[in-house]
């Protein structure tokens, strides 16, 4: 029978690749409890029709990626390709944002049908924040900075802060109506996936690779002539708020994200570190979403950061992270295990990482298969030591000598020459 792989672009997460994932998923949540973010959780399948309204029917996501399915009840669902969507259905479903504002962050798989590369997969994960109810820029900042303190507590360096502004539905329609126009006359200059996008989605040909593209483009008019005055007063009041935060960016007026229900600011978090994928961390407004979908009209900013794309870079930038340490491997080798077994559930009690071996064999098999999971001490009983009624205590991450401890202290002793190991931070031990 041949064997069954994985689906492609969806990776299995190994017990070595464990432990940075829970690192960096203990940052995401302490910091977004630091700045009040409350948790949602909402489901990984959806009506189809919450993405293509929200997502907008001529993106990339919904026109290509989206994993949509009929269900036996001949209801047509779609695994969450990002989070923005289902947050906003389940705050109006819920009434979470009747009459009040609300910091919420969410963490989990997402999925796209995407050509899978280099930190580009059909299933991977986002953590994310989105805050609704606030129209001002003050909010903007503090979501930026938010993503400034994680890069700052994972000790990530060098990425790069884009921002921009949509402006509103009304002077995006005036801009959209200019840049089309212009696009027109120039039409058989442009490639053919800008072509498509003229009549459908021409704000996305602002964000075309092509170098021949990108020449037409640079006496293209620029949205910011387009924008009322105090959507530009926001844009400014955001910048200054970043320069005090010390905060540095730039300001990329193509920057304008492939998901139809950002309005205003916008901003992405890149990094030439990771090859073709740059974008880290990206988001912006969506003051209009709420309203599409039915609820009161509210506005709402938020972004979303691709776990994957930033445990590569922890680990390319930061040192090891270590697994989780066996403190205590317990070997037993006479036929009254139930003691050996007491004294390992005592030192759980005492917080302690504890294996148990089982299937037998020999003393020096059970020792090698201690080693070999990187235990800090192996408790050892064999016949001698349950006649004399003590337990060989061994070190096995230095050369000190093992002793034996009556079985009514070996608890103390155990946790006594951790702590010794911690003080000494000879070993890595600590949970
Ligand atoms: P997005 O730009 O589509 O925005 O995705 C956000 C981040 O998710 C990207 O910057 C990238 O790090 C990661 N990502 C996206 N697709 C993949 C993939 N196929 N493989 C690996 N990582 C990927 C959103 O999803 C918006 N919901 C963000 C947002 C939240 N805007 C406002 N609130």
């Amino acid at each position: 029978m041949k064997n069954i792989q994985s689906v492609r672009g969806m990776n299995d997460l190994l017990p070595d690749q464990i432990a940075v994932w829970h690192r960096v998923e203990a940052v995401l949540r302490a910091v977004s409890e630091r700045y009040g973010y409350q948790e949602i959780r909402t489901p990984m399948v959806e009506k189809t029709a919450l993405f293509t309204q929200s997502i907008g029917d001529q993106t990339d996501i919904v026109e290509k990626e989206m994993y949509t399915f009929v269900d036996a009840g001949e209801e047509s669902l779609t695994l969450r390709p990002e989070s923005t969507a289902s947050t906003v259905r389940a705050c109006i479903q819920h009434g979470l944002i009747h009459n009040r504002q609300i910091r919420l962050w969410y963490m989990g798989p997402m999925f796209r049908r995407e050509r899978p590369q280099r930190g580009r997969y059909r299933q991977f994960h986002q953590f994310g924040i989105e805050a609704l109810g606030w129209p001002g820029p003050d909010i903007d900042g503090e979501i930026i900075r938010v993503g400034e303190r994680i890069w700052k507590e994972l000790g990530i360096q060098g990425l790069v802060l884009e921002i921009n502004a949509l402006g509103s539905e009304r002077s995006r329609a005036a801009y959209r109506q200019a840049l089309t126009g212009f696009l027109t006359e120039r039409k058989d200059y442009l490639d053919e996936v800008s072509r498509r996008r003229l009549h459908t989605n021409p704000l996305r040909i602002l964000d075309n690779k092509n170098p021949g593209v990108q020449e037409i483009l640079k006496d293209a008019p620029v949205l910011q002539d387009f924008m009322e005055t105090d959507e530009q007063e926001h844009f400014e009041s955001l910048c200054s708020s970043l320069e005090q935060s010390g905060i540095s960016y730039r300001i990329n007026p193509r920057l304008v994200r492939g998901l139809d229900y950002y309005s205003g600011t916008v901003f992405e978090w890149i990094t030439d570190q990771l090859g073709a994928q740059s974008a880290v961390c990206a988001g912006g407004r969506y003051d209009k979403l709420i309203a599409n979908r039915g609820g009161k009209d509210t506005p709402g900013i938020g972004f979303a950061m691709g776990l994957e794309r930033l445990i590569e870079l922890v680990m390319l930038q930061s040192e090891k992270v270590e697994t989780q340490p066996i403190h205590a491997y317990m070997i037993d080798l006479t036929d009254r295990s139930d003691i050996t077994t007491r004294i390992a559930e005592t030192l759980r009690d005492r917080g302690l990482n504890v294996i148990e071996h089982c299937g037998g064999g020999k003393l020096k098999n059970q020792l090698r298969k201690a080693d070999q999971l990187g235990a800090v001490l192996a408790l050892i009983r064999g016949q001698d030591e349950a006649e004399s009624g003590v337990v060989q205590l061994k070190p096995l991450r230095d050369n000190k000598p093992h002793s034996n401890v009556p079985v009514e202290e070996v608890v103390g002793q155990c946790v006594k020459t951790l702590m010794y190991y911690i003080e000494q931070e000879k070993i890595h031990i600590k949970n």
